[in-house]
């Protein structure tokens, strides 16, 4: 089967001032001098985006936001739509974290419907799913995360570009991670559903590996059948710790 090209997405989550646009500027060098084998984003806070968009321009750099409202526009202080995103420069944006959904109670269907508005806005989305521990010490983490992508993908990601990310909550900034065989398992598992609720036109959508991932387990996780790729969270603030991520790939 044809391999397609991977993504490597950082999520810096809400850390980064101005002057954290130096490694970006270093992963830019580093980039040019030697090209990525795979498609690279970063998704900084909703302040930075239109700054790392301008910083990258040209470059092969893709930049997203960590979350979107599901409303275009209206009274929601401190709301960000995904037109705003694609206003500031954004190509992507990640729905449903496993911190959204647990600080802010996110539903699935809220979920899809933020995926939605990212799709409207013509911005590609990143949709998390993941099992908590208790879940998977229970053996549910495959029913938990198929029925998870079931609910939070709308049938309009088929319109554009989009992704999947199984980020098991108990692996997320821990160091844990799942042994191979278990991010295979999960990743098959959501690979059959999302064909189920969407059809074979999500077959090539990638389905990125999150929670732990570091420049010294990348390569071992990238290789796992059905990983297409990456969404790194502290491993992605430094150019010196995502750039092994990202040659890894
Ligand atoms: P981590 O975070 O790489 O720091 O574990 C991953 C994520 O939350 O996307």
């Amino acid at each position: 089967m044809k391999q397609s090209v991977k993504l490597i997405a950082g999520n810096w989550k809400m850390n980064g001032l101005g002057a954290s646009l130096d490694e970006v500027a270093s992963l830019r060098r580093s980039l040019e001098e030697q090209p990525a084998a795979c498609r690279v984003a970063l998704c900084p806070p909703a302040t930075l985006v239109e700054r790392m968009a301008a910083a990258v321009k040209g470059s092969v750099i893709e930049v997203g936001g960590q979350d979107c409202r599901a409303e275009t526009h209206g009274a929601f202080t401190g709301g960000v739509s995904a037109g705003m995103l694609k206003d500031a420069g954004a190509t992507l944006v990640i729905v449903g974290h496993s911190e959204r959904r647990q600080e802010f109670g996110e539903s699935d269907r809220l979920v899809a419907a933020k995926a939605e508005a990212a799709v409207g806005a013509g911005l590609a989305p990143i949709v998390c799913v993941g099992e908590t521990l208790e879940q998977r010490e229970a053996g549910r983490a495959v029913e938990v995360v198929r029925d998870q992508v079931m609910n939070s993908l709308p049938r309009a990601v088929l319109a554009g570009d989009f992704a999947v990310a199984y980020e098991p909550v108990w692996a997320i900034g821990t160091g844990l991670t799942p042994t191979l065989d278990q991010i295979e398992e999960v990743h098959r598992a959501v690979r059959a559903a999302m064909i189920e609720r969407l059809g074979l036109g999500s077959a090539a959508a990638p389905i990125l590996y999150g929670g732990s991932v570091k420049p010294d387990n990348a390569r071992d996780i990238l290789a796992v059948p059905e990983v297409g790729g990456a969404l790194v969270g502290g491993a992605s603030l430094k150019a010196s710790d995502f750039l092994p991520i990202i040659r890894a790939a």
